[in-house]
């Protein structure tokens, strides 16, 4: 297959699955996930009780969620699938596009280039390329201000084909050639920062006070935490393995309760290569391979221009007669963790933090902040077979600490426990500690920077459940309970099910969900639930267990977020078939407000609306809103998936498709969707 650095997860995916018809046989599976129901909800009756008593609500009528208010349900109506390419939202909702790629983050700065000339000089001073997950900070830091602040945007990838005029310039193997178009490519990962303020009319436009900047993949970083300066980490670059460059494939986002971002660090595999062979298990459990995505960016080694082996670093196969200290053998190792950015301090050093485990991060949402607890972080690893995993913070938190930015970092995220899920078949399930303390881990390591740096190894050794692509996750203010989209596995065979991912051929992903044992985030127990099912409409039964309808049909769900007020936010990638060919979409349901077990079942699809449908081919991901819930933001990746023929967006005419924030308002400049 000719990879030409499109959507990663189209290439991962490019089997999808035609639309389902026929019955899928797991009656016995589905007897046994009903069978457990209540558990899940005795386990949460105490849970939630605790959690409304504090917050000081009064009870009403709904018995599900421990005696809380719920929000009244979703007050717009759910909108058709769409083809159009174009953004499309209920009746009394407008939209606006802000920061496409290429748009200069400073007045004054380098104007994009509509032919895809921009230097990579240029492209360091403008957006980055396939926006994904983001959060908005208000300014100043600590308030709920919601007419001003700072956009934090992942920037997950590159389309070659948009970036030069008619696509890089490639020698007979496709290697690139030109050092210069390989930097800006460099230079289109990472992170945006920029300051965005909200006028009378409710337009949003950037702003320049001195808070934008751009993290790339050659942003100097620090490595923080257990494996930082082990010897795991030394490359030819930091002889102390205490600093890194860069970072790629930043998706799903994740937040700290002090005022800083989490970039995760997801399909690393796509960048870093190796021609060792056999390739050794450290590197072949995390993919890496001879080609990734085709990037290669090593090619351009050697370049008169190249700095410091920004360019041979790409590659990781040691270098003959070399060493860890003088070739870049180890590179890969200070790649696939949490970077934590500090938006407010625009000097600041990202920290790559490695006491959360290396993986392909995808999301890493904290669950509930209680003043006097430790933190839980939940995190996915988006590979097919792979798993879900929790950092617990040694320190408990102090609210003082609100706006203490990297150096609450240091306090909260150098020191704790990572864990990772095993879902058990009585509704029941169980946090595996990751520590060198386990007989079996010290048996294949030698230390706790060995277990952290190779984590899919140590979840292997320790028995966690493999689940369906594990995707973003996030909390539900009002029960504690986590929520995980599966997004798809279609390559989970008949016989291969487990009850938390019940379904052989999974080419439209569900969504999950668990309750920490006594509401804990050190909790080593949880129950869990299935809470929806993706399908086409017309699916039988057995696969649309949720019964969807035309209304809200809905395959791969990958962006996922609770708002403060209890309404979840689901987004799709990748557009697994649908019956009316919808392009990618967002969703709403306040799973509080549903009756009876609070899943999207058939009684209850009804309340699970789509709100939002983005243009052709894109993927819709990302997903934030101001504190006052009067302004939306979500993010368009891909328009087009990288054939500048297939979409205008946003742009229309001949224009080249861009990756964009798109603004959502109401008209009359109300609450969304309540
Ligand atoms: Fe980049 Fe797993 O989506
Ligand atoms: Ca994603
Ligand atoms: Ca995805």
């Amino acid at each position: 297959m000719t990879i030409k650095r499109r959507d990663p997860h189209a290439i991962k995916d490019a089997e999808h699955a035609t639309p389902h018809n026929s019955a899928v046989p797991f009656a016995d599976i589905l007897a046994a996930r009903l069978s457990r129901r209540d558990t899940l909800r005795g386990g949460l009756g105490l849970a939630a009780t605790t959690i409304f008593a504090g917050a000081g609500l009064s009870a009403c009528s709904n018995s599900e969620n421990g005696g809380a208010v719920t929000p009244s349900n979703l007050s717009f109506n759910s909108i058709a699938g769409s083809t159009a390419d174009s953004v499309v939202v209920p009746d009394g909702y407008v939209t606006q596009t802000l920061i496409p790629w290429g748009t200069p983050i400073r007045s004054g700065g380098p104007a994009f280039a509509g032919d895809g000339t921009n230097t990579a000089a240029e492209q360091a001073q403008q957006i980055g390329s396939n926006h994904d997950g983001m959060t908005f900070f208000p300014l100043p830091a600590g308030s709920e201000t919601s007419d001003r602040g700072l956009l934090v945007v992942n920037h997950e990838y590159s389309n070659d084909t948009l970036f030069a005029g008619a696509g890089r310039q490639e020698d007979a193997d496709g290697n690139p050639t030109d050092a210069d178009e390989v930097r800006k490519d460099i230079n289109a990962h990472g992170v945006s920062v920029v300051e965005i303020a909200r006028d009378a009319d409710g337009n949003w436009a950037l702003a320049d006070t001195g808070f934008n900047r751009r993290i790339t993949a050659a942003t100097p970083m620090n490595l923080a935490g257990p494996a930082a300066g082990s010897s795991l980490m030394v490359t030819a670059f930091d002889n102390t393995g205490t600093t890194a460059r860069g970072t790629v494939n930043n998706c799903g986002r994740g937040f700290t309760p002090w005022g800083t971002y989490l970039a995760t660090e997801e399909n690393i595999q796509g960048y870093l290569t190796t021609t060792e062979d056999p390739i050794p298990e450290e590197k072949d459990r995390y993919g890496l391979n001879a080609n990734g995505f085709g990037y290669r960016w090593s090619a351009v080694a050697g370049d008169a221009s190249e700095v410091d082996g920004e360019f041979a670093r790409w590659d990781t196969t040691p270098a003959l007669l070399g060493a860890a200290t003088t070739d870049y053998r180890n590179e890969a190792n200070t790649f696939g963790w949490l970077v934590e950015i500090d938006p407010y301090n625009a000097t600041s050093t990202p920290t790559k933090r490695t006491a959360v485990g290396r993986f392909r991060h995808e999301g890493a949402e904290p669950g509930r902040i209680i003043a006097g607890q430790p933190i839980a972080w939940y995190m996915g690893d988006d590979a097919r077979f792979d798993y879900f995993y929790k950092f617990v913070s040694d320190e408990s938190w102090d609210p003082a600490d609100a706006t203490g930015g990297l150096t609450a970092g240091d306090k909260y995220l150098n020191n704790g426990t990572l864990f990772v899920a095993r879902f058990e078949f009585n509704g029941r399930g169980e946090w595996l500690e990751l520590d060198i303390s386990n007989p079996d881990l010290a048996e294949r390591f030698s230390s706790q920077a060995e277990v952290l740096t190779y984590a899919r190894i140590a979840a292997d050794i320790v028995g966690a459940t493999p689940m369906d692509r594990p995707e973003w996750s996030t909390t539900d203010p009002n029960t504690g309970e986590i929520y995980l989209t599966l997004t798809n596995n279609t390559r989970r065979e008949p016989g291969d099910e487990n009850l938390a991912n019940p379904r052989a051929n999974n080419s439209h992903g569900h969504i999950i969900r668990l309750a920490e044992d006594d509401d804990s985030a050190a909790a080593t127990e949880f129950s869990w639930d299935l809470f929806a099912f993706g399908s086409n409409a017309s699916a039988d039964p057995e696969f649309n267990i949720s019964g969807l309808t035309l209304d809200n049909e809905f395959g791969s769900p990958d962006g996922l977020w609770f708002d403060k007020r209890g309404v979840l936010w689901i987004q799709t990638d990748n557009g697994a078939p649908l019956d009316s060919n919808s392009n990618d979409q967002m969703l709403a349901v306040i799973p509080s407000a549903l009756s009876g077990e609070r899943q999207i079942r058939p009684d209850t699809q009804a309340q699970l609306k789509r709100f939002f449908v983005g243009p052709v081919d894109c993927e819709v991901t990302g997903v934030e809103m101001t504190p006052d819930y009067r302004t939306m933001f979500v993010n368009i990746q891909h328009p087009g998936n990288g054939d500048a023929t297939a979409s205008n967006f946003p742009d229309g005419g001949s224009a080249r498709p861009r990756s964009a924030t798109v603004v959502v308002r109401r008209t009359d400049g109300g609450e969304i969707a309540l």
